[in-house]
């Protein structure tokens, strides 16, 4: 066990009488981010560092069934939502069934994806099948040369395809834009195009501190220098803000789609964020800026009940700290991790 887990402060259990999972400063906790591998078949710069990462042995990894137990246990929480993430969640054998099975819970959860999109066309009618309802797809450039570099692979026409095809099978899309000064930043226009005759949401993100080693992979760029920017070409218009969510949108005048920011690192949505994660070897965190605050596959290797499984997960809850400057303070002894062990 890392020395993170053992020091989790464990208080006292603060959830209501319905069970559901709420953290010491009352926010329901209800949107499980899931990661399915620790494996990609890209490696953007943003994500890790250009010698990749140390990757868990295949069993170190939690497997299908495992997931499908987990996922029943929160929803029997009340977790709403499933997001399905990586790595790159296509990568991982199963990640379909899991899908369905997902969707099948007596609670019928709503399951989302979030991928790279170069496999996306392989996989869509099966997941579509499976009840996969929306999905966020990462594009960082519309010029290849540009995708390469940030990706350090090849691949870039067929995610610049995926947009279409997720679009014409019915499903909702939104295009993840991790924005990075002097790489990217001259290509917000042309982004925010896409939603022109599009029903996308085009979202424009804050680089974060997650390429390994609690360093941004280039110079940082606020939400707010971002709109500013979009101001230069584009009349946006805001629209009021979901509580629970993390992106700011914007309508354009005209345009089918929308625009948005993630203030991922400037952390404006911390007071009524409901997500908890749980990263492929089935370390739980409580926000994503945080430690492991509970370690549930040596629980399922040993046979653990149901009941020792929530009452670590309520633990785990119990100990949440207020937002993510917090909890990246109490964090940075054990630096922050990359994205790709976390799950985004
Ligand atoms: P939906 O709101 O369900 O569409 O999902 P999402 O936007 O949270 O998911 P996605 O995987 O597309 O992530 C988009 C960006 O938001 C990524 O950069 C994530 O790291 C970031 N993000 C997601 N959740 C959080 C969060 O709780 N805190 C912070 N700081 N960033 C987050
Ligand atoms: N900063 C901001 N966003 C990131 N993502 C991955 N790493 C970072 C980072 N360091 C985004 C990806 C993907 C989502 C899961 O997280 O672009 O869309
Ligand atoms: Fe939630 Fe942490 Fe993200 Fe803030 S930084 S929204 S507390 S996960």
């Amino acid at each position: 066990m890392s020395p993170g887990l053992q020091a989790a402060s464990l208080g006292p259990f603060p959830s209501p009488a319905d069970g559901m999972l709420v953290d010491p400063q009352g926010r329901r906790l209800d949107y499980l981010r899931l990661a399915v591998t620790d494996r990609c078949n890209l490696r953007c710069q943003y994500c890790m560092p250009a010698a990749g990462v140390t990757l868990g042995e295949r069993d170190e990894i939690l497997s299908i069934d495992e997931l499908i137990r987990v996922g029943g246990i929160f929803a029997g929480l009340g977790v709403r939502t499933f997001r399905i993430t990586g790595g790159e969640p296509l990568v991982r054998r199963g990640v379909v069934s899991l899908i369905a099975a997902l969707r099948a819970l007596p609670s019928s959860p709503e399951v989302l994806l979030t991928t790279n999109g170069l496999l996306l066309a392989d996989h869509l009618d099966a997941l579509a099948d499976a009840g996969l309802q929306r999905v966020n797809l990462s594009l960082d450039s519309l010029d290849p040369a540009t995708w390469a570099t940030i990706t350090r692979r090849d691949g870039f026409e067929r995610v610049r395809a995926a947009v279409d095809q997720v679009l014409a099978r019915g499903m909702g899309l939104k295009i993840n834009m991790v924005v990075l000064p002097g790489t990217n930043d001259h290509e917000l226009a042309a982004f925010a195009d896409l939603a022109r005759e599009r029903p996308v949401t085009v979202r424009f993100i804050e680089p974060m501190p997650f390429v390994g080693e609690g360093r941004l992979c280039g110079p940082g760029i606020t939400g707010t220098e971002i709109l500013a920017k979009l101001a230069g070409s584009h009349a946006i218009e805001a629209e009021p803000v979901v509580a629970g969510s993390v992106e700011k949108l914007f309508r354009i005048d005209g345009f089918l789609g929308r625009i948005g920011v993630i203030e991922g690192h400037s952390r404006t949505f911390c007071g009524t964020c409901r997500r908890l994660r749980l990263d492929a070897r089935g370390r739980m965190r409580t926000c994503l800026y945080g430690r492991p605050s509970a370690f549930l596959r040596p629980l399922i290797r040993a046979g653990a009940e149901d009941s020792a499984l929530i009452a670590a997960i309520r633990q785990s809850v119990a100990g949440r700290l207020a937002d993510g400057v917090a909890s990246e303070l109490d964090h940075r002894r054990h630096n922050l991790d990359s994205m790709v062990n976390i799950g985004g």
